[in-house]
């Protein structure tokens, strides 16, 4: 039987996923591909480590040109993380016409055009369904069953450690330093969490998604980030009270130009997003034609992610059986701006601190009115006034501003954008 053979750049949690998954299902996918899996060659950075496989150790190598020149290597599952010098391995892999599965948004959300037409001229597959939501098929629904389609907007949940620690503060009405302590002990959570809290993970994704869906090129420093940091139980209850609930979303749409970001976000009870809780990650498209269609699923681990990947694997490899070409998930034709924040509109809920000078609202509402802010909802509380209001980002800035200039406020508690813009 033919065999296609395979090198691995690292050995991890989803590079192990990968080897498991052939492992336990050979048979099965020799049948469907009428043809073996062979992982051939696995670049670590230690190759003397005891490994959860059976693979032989001679596999395993520290020589990266074992894996992306061998002669017999057919497709490299990039799987090591780390953004300059895995672009570097790409890339070679790619102009010795090897097909290559990655999972590293980091890479993509900076380097997806040009890493896909190097794909390109050399006439092979660059696949990623993992890079983004783990093991939910969004990358392909995006870029094959709703290719027909214009794609209008993305939202989504796709970084699980934030969602589970936002579910925790919401049921259990927690802290989000308490939260975080026990997201690290469950290992939900980096030692290091600024990827995730920060909204670093989710501003790569939404950058690979925004330039499939908008065909335009959008990388991760053009994303506008805010974490959730500055999330406190106070402001969860809130959202409660008045039928909301927090989420960290990452957000693409079409508005004369591109609108890309990610913030915490009050999303109404009813939302679909907002039952989606825990680890699991859910990805809203909204489209010209097909409407709204929701992906839900696990945005990570080490099956769920080896599945993805093996996905890939299987559609390359089902490509070298038949010997057809793969054709390119990514076709960014058009050059579109990205949307400045502050020409955004959005609703957006606020506590502000009261100040010593002024117990008077009819000044604040004097200050939000001149600067084009609308106050929807307004509440006072001993120490706070608590708002709804709707505008330009620009302008609610500015009344900011000039509120605490004026010192009718001591200072502005929190902001988290709502639903409904
Ligand atoms: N973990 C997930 O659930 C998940 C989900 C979606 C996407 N991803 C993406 O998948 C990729 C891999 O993630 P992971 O969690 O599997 O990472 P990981 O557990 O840290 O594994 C990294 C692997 O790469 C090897 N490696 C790292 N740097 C290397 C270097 N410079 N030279 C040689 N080998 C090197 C390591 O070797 P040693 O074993 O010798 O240390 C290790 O085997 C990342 O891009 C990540 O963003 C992960």
């Amino acid at each position: 039987m033919k065999q296609i053979k395979i090198g691995l750049l690292g050995f991890g949690t989803v590079g192990t996923g990968v080897s498991k998954l052939i492992e336990q299902q050979n048979e099965e996918l020799q049948q469907r591909l009428q043809a073996e899996l062979v992982i051939e060659k696995v670049l670590v950075r230690d190759a003397s480590k005891k490994r959860d496989c059976s693979l032989a150790q001679e596999v395993f190598t520290t020589d990266v040109n074992e894996v992306i020149s061998h002669p017999e290597i057919d497709i490299v599952v990039e799987v090591m993380g780390g953004v300059e010098h895995t672009k570097e391995y790409v890339k070679q892999a790619l102009k010795h016409h090897k097909h290559v599965v990655t999972a590293n948004k980091d890479m993509l959300s900076l380097h997806l055009k040009e890493l896909s037409e190097i794909a390109e001229q050399n006439k092979v597959g660059l696949l990623f369904e993992a890079s983004v939501g783990g093991a939910i098929p969004v990358i392909h629904s995006m870029t094959s069953t709703m290719s027909g389609d214009k794609i209008t907007e993305i939202m989504g949940i796709m970084n699980g450690t934030t969602n589970y620690m936002l579910t925790k503060m919401t049921e259990e009405g927690l802290g989000f330093d308490e939260v975080l302590k026990e997201a690290q002990e469950l290992g939900y959570a980096e030692a290091d969490p600024t990827s995730d809290v920060d909204g670093l993970d989710a501003g790569r994704k939404i950058a690979v998604l925004a330039s499939l869906g908008f065909h335009t090129e959008v990388t991760f420093d053009q994303v506008y980030i805010q974490g959730i940091r500055n999330i406190s139980p106070k402001d969860i209850e809130y959202a409660k009270q008045w039928g909301y609930r927090i989420k960290l979303v990452g957000i693409a749409k079409d508005n004369n130009g591109v609108e890309v970001r990610v913030h915490p976000m009050m999303l109404k009870e009813k939302n679909l997003l907002s039952q989606v809780n825990d680890s699991f990650n859910a990805i809203c498209l909204k489209g010209a034609g097909f409407g709204d269609s929701l992906l839900y699923g696990r945005g990570a681990g080490e099956l769920p992610t080896g599945s993805a990947v093996l996905g890939d694997v299987m559609e390359i490899a089902d490509s070298i059986v038949r010997n057809s070409p793969m054709k390119s998930l990514v076709s960014l034709y058009r050059d579109e701006k990205i949307v400045a924040m502050d020409a955004i509109v959005s609703k957006a809920f606020l506590r502000l601190q009261k100040s010593d000078d002024c117990k008077d609202w009819s000044k604040l509402e004097a200050v939000c009115k001149e600067s084009g802010v609308s106050v929807l909802k307004q509440l006072e509380e001993k120490d706070e006034w608590v708002l709804a209001v709707e505008s330009k980002e620009k302008d609610r800035n500015h009344a900011l501003e000039v509120l605490k200039q004026q010192k009718l406020i001591a200072g502005c508690n929190s902001m988290i954008r709502m639903e409904g813009e």
